[in-house]
């Protein structure tokens, strides 16, 4: 067993120590020198790429939220109207879908139930589907139009870690290669932003060699509370999805992640003396609303945790806890703030006596609706 894990206590640890290799070998081969992406099993041409003007991430769980990271870059690189939907809802409704609507399923197991039924029904209606997944054959591989494998080898643990940022990598290509083909992105743009993707495998261990006693502290501080709130804006509220998520599920303490400006229209009702606040406050064009938000919640006794970027001396004088980040461009700050939540949720999940790797109640894969 304990050879299986690598000497690693626990299989959430593992696999959240291998994300700079998952990152690496997700981009391993996709730049061409003359600057074009290079993917394998895309199956659609660039003309068709071209063509598409409206694309749906469907997705569940950790996947769904690696979806909402992605409409910030296909909306954001692409220029074109993206929407994120968990695949049990977008089953039943009746959306618009054309031959020119891309649909992208992102699972890491490549057979949620749910996350198949979508995309067979969007093909039925004449669209593209393009699959994320990192099971090579899998139904979702074999029933899409195309593929990215997110490479991040078999994920053990059930709460998944190390498949999200190989998602986040593989969404952030097909983001680029969208750009590429709608004609939004130069190919020194291209490559720019593909070595500074890769670049994000250095940060994470930095974040891995440096943060432990950071977020050791941290998860003092929300071990025995009742509940926690997961904060940020723009890139920091999909980050803040996931980072409330992992925590739910390893370490059964109720969370919830807010968009930081909405607060004032409900949440901050809720915060009392020692709430904890876990907040993505790395620098970003919202960096300076995100503190205005928690300076309200420090004025109300909030126990702050922030995720800042490294050498903000400000927000110390707001946050109880920081844990640092190194800087990175915003579009691929996801990648490495998700991980030091990873971190989080799995020490808090210690702290409570939880099994982290099996949590109770959940599955690794629900092939069943
Ligand atoms: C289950 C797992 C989650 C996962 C979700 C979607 O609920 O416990 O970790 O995010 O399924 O799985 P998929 O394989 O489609 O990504």
């Amino acid at each position: 067993d304990m050879a299986e894990k690598g000497g690693y206590p626990d299989f959430m640890l593992k696999e959240i120590c291998e994300q700079p290799r998952v990152v690496r070998d997700t981009l391993v081969g996709r730049l061409a020198p003359t600057g074009e992406l290079d993917i394998d099993e895309l199956g659609l041409s660039f003309e068709e790429l071209n063509l598409i003007d409206r694309v749906y991430v469907i997705a569940c769980g950790t996947s769904y939220h690696a979806g909402l990271i992605a409409k910030n870059l296909i909306e954001g690189w692409a220029r074109i109207p993206c929407e994120v939907e968990a695949a049990s809802e977008f089953r039943y409704r009746n959306p618009i879908i054309t031959p020119t609507t891309l649909v992208v399923a992102v699972s890491q197991s490549g057979e949620t139930a749910d996350t198949l039924a979508a995309i067979r029904d969007a093909r039925i209606k004449g669209g593209k589907v393009f699959g994320i997944t990192n099971v090579v054959g899998s139904p979702v591989a074999r029933e899409s139009d195309g593929v990215i494998y997110t490479k991040a080898n078999k994920e053990i643990a059930v709460a998944s870690t190390k498949s999200f940022i190989g998602q986040i990598v593989s969404l952030s290509l097909l983001s680029l290669l969208l750009a590429q083909a709608k004609g939004k992105l130069k190919t020194g743009q291209v490559k720019m932003l593909f070595h500074e993707l890769g670049d994000t495998a250095a940060q994470i261990q930095h974040i891995l060699d440096t943060q432990g006693p950071a977020i050791h502290e941290a998860a003092l501080a929300c071990k025995d509370a009742a509940s926690a709130l997961f904060v940020g804006r723009g890139m920091g509220t999909a980050i803040s999805y996931e980072g409330a998520l992992k925590l739910k599920e390893v370490s059964y303490l109720h969370a919830e992640a807010y968009a930081a400006g909405e607060m004032k229209h409900g949440p901050i009702a809720l915060i009392d003396p020692g709430f904890p606040v876990i907040a993505v406050a790395t620098k970003s064009p919202t960096y300076d609303k995100v503190v205005s938000n928690l300076k309200e919640c420090e004025a109300r006794g909030a126990t702050i945790i922030a995720l800042a970027t490294e050498g903000d001396e400000d927000i110390a004088k707001i946050a109880g806890h920081i844990i640092s980040i190194p800087p990175v461009r915003d579009c691929f700050s996801a990648i490495t703030a998700s991980v030091p939540l990873q971190l989080l949720a799995r020490e808090v999940a210690l702290m409570r006596g939880c099994n982290v790797d099996q949590p109770r109640n959940l599955a690794k894969s629900v092939t069943v609706e």
